[in-house]
């Protein structure tokens, strides 16, 4: 139980005397707090928090800097645009959080982040369709591969929600030349557990830059690429939903990740066809093939929020 100031008068008054007596008088007023988990989160975020001030010693004018920073960083963030993602990201908090949640759980796929361009609502798309709408310019992508268990049984009717970047590295919402939704889907797997998807190739690309965090990468000398990948929320009944994306494993920056999302479970091998028939029989000429297996862990679905419109 908390005591108040009065009732502590006998010992004196509970006050601030030097550095060392601040972190516990704030804890103090937080333990009334009778949510367990939210206690635990956030008595250790003030130790913590605290501990970094004391280690780094910030000044008043660094404090009213940090806090400008973050600021401007709200600030920026509109429907289609979301800096505090790319803040988390930048800093490597989103990929330690999808690591810490998904390692150890037998051979499932590693997660990666979700990223500022997630939007939710995708078309739903029949088996084999491709994304790549209205006729987007590119070299032909075709992904295919099953959905399992961590036992290897196949999951019918998994749920695949795909977004990816275009040939030149835009998503649709910041592309006047690309449809709605461009590059977007929602897939399910067959009765074997298979999935097989059309697109274009996705080029890498450079994360949003015009806000606080593209200052913040170029006062560190960070180039602000990310290789080529595809976005995957794979997802089952009775299984822990997967927010992954696949990287090209011929593609620049994959140890160089600007958001650190490449895990090594999630590199797949996009193969060059010079020539030769689509897979799908419906044409033929140059395009690449991507073969990719997702093995989800038991679990209780859940579904990510969308960070913009
Ligand atoms: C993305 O892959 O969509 C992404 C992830 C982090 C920052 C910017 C973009
Ligand atoms: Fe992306």
């Amino acid at each position: 139980m908390n005591t108040t100031l009065t009732e502590n008068r006998g010992e004196g008054l509970r006050l601030i005397d030097d550095a060392a007596s601040v972190t516990p008088i704030v804890k103090a007023a937080m333990a009334l707090n009778d949510d367990p988990r939210l206690k635990q989160i956030v008595d250790a975020f003030v130790d913590h928090a605290h501990a970094f001030l004391r280690e780094v010693k910030l000044t008043d004018q660094e404090f009213e800097r940090g806090l400008q920073f973050i600021a401007a960083v709200g600030q920026a963030n509109t429907d289609s645009h979301n800096e505090v993602v790319l803040a988390a990201d930048v800093l490597g908090i989103s990929t330690l959080v999808t690591v810490l949640n998904t390692t150890g759980q037998g051979d499932r796929t590693p997660g990666a982040l979700l990223g500022p361009f997630y939007r939710g609502n995708a078309p739903e798309c029949e088996g084999g369709a491709d994304i790549a709408r209205d006729g987007t310019p590119g070299v032909p992508l075709f992904m295919r591969g099953v959905v399992r268990d961590t036992t290897g049984k196949p999951l019918a009717n998994a749920l695949l929600d795909v977004w990816q970047a275009s040939p030149v590295g835009l998503y649709d919402n910041q592309d006047p030349n690309q449809p709605d939704k461009n590059l977007r889907g929602q897939f399910r797997t067959d009765e074997h557990g298979r999935y097989e998807i059309r697109s274009v190739r996705p080029a890498g690309y450079p994360v949003p830059v015009h806000g606080p965090i593209g200052k913040l990468l170029a006062m560190q000398h960070r180039h602000p690429y990310r290789p080529a990948h595809v976005h995957f929320i794979v997802s089952a009944a009775d299984h822990d939903t997967l927010v992954a994306q696949v990287f090209a494993d011929d593609s620049e920056y994959l140890e160089t990740d600007v958001v650190f999302g490449v895990q090594r479970g999630l590199v797949g091998h996009f193969e060059w066809h010079e020539d030769g028939a689509f897979p799908w029989g419906d044409g033929a000429g140059p395009h690449y093939t991507l073969d990719f297996d997702f093995t989800l862990a038991a679990g209780t679905p859940t579904y990510p929020t969308p960070p913009i419109a």
